[in-house]
């Protein structure tokens, strides 16, 4: 089964808009018209059509190139407690736990919101970690991952992909991240993918918590959601 067919569309409502908007400049700049179309409507249509394809080649292949290239970079050890927060479907936590054993454990915690990922819910990640044989080492957790159901130090990596974004208070990001933090062993190593501008209030605010940054860069073209003014980036320290 492919990718997308497992793991669903992000923000599914976005590609729609962009090809129905794309359809209407174009009904309205060259088929209304036809011997004087619009030009500026017809290249506006052909520009908006444009972003809603890199969209969907985002959501359907670009991210897992992106998460590809992450997993060697986290070193995650076969015994390693991991958890993904807002882990949708399981994209990247299925990649995470197909790094573990069964001494090891991935907890992936979300509140399955489906205006986020299409048809999110706890059920349907679980039959994807049953399909791929992952159920002995993955627990799914219902929480919000502003503040965390887990005790202190209890994991060795913490990962979060695409989601962070979608809480859309500085604060609640700030306390998000505290969380993360408050969660992870010494040692431990967090990993951020995100989409949006908040690279560097990212990165502020692990370094105020005394991360290590390892990693704070953009990355490319696989991560565009519609061009590279909403790109993806990746920020990464480990905690002392
Ligand atoms: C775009 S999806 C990405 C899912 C997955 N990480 C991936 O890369 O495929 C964003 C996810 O974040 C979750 N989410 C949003 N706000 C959340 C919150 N406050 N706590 C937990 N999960 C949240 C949504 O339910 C959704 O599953």
């Amino acid at each position: 089964m492919s990718n997308w067919k497992k793991f669903g569309i992000d923000a599914p409502l976005v590609p729609v808009l962009y090809i129905l908007a794309a359809i209407l400049l174009f009904v309205q700049g060259y088929v209304l018209r036809p011997s004087a179309p619009i030009v500026l409507e017809v290249i506006a249509a052909g520009i908006v059509f444009i972003e809603g394809v890199l969209f969907l080649h985002t959501t359907v292949r670009g991210k897992y190139r992106l998460f590809d290239q992450l997993i060697p970079r986290l070193g995650v050890k076969a015994t390693d407690q991991v958890l993904d927060l807002g882990c949708g479907r399981g994209a990247l936590l299925s990649q995470l736990a197909g790094q573990l054993e069964q001494s090891g454990q991935a907890v992936g915690l979300d509140l399955w919101h489906s205006r986020d990922q299409s048809h999110n819910a706890a059920t349907v990640t679980q039959r994807n970690m049953t399909v791929l044989g992952l159920t002995d080492r993955v627990k799914l957790v219902t929480g919000d991952m502003v503040a965390l159901p887990f005790p202190d130090a209890q994991f060795d990596v913490i990962t979060t992909s695409f989601a962070l974004h979608n809480i859309h208070d500085a604060q609640q990001r700030q306390r998000t991240l505290q969380e993360a933090v408050r969660v992870l062993k010494p040692g431990g190593q967090l990993a951020i993918i995100d989409t949006g501008h908040h690279a560097a209030e990212y990165r502020q605010i692990l370094s105020a918590a005394h991360l290590d940054i390892r990693e704070a860069r953009s990355l490319g073209m696989n991560g565009w959601w519609s061009g590279p003014w909403m790109t993806s980036y990746l920020v990464r320290g480990v905690k002392p």
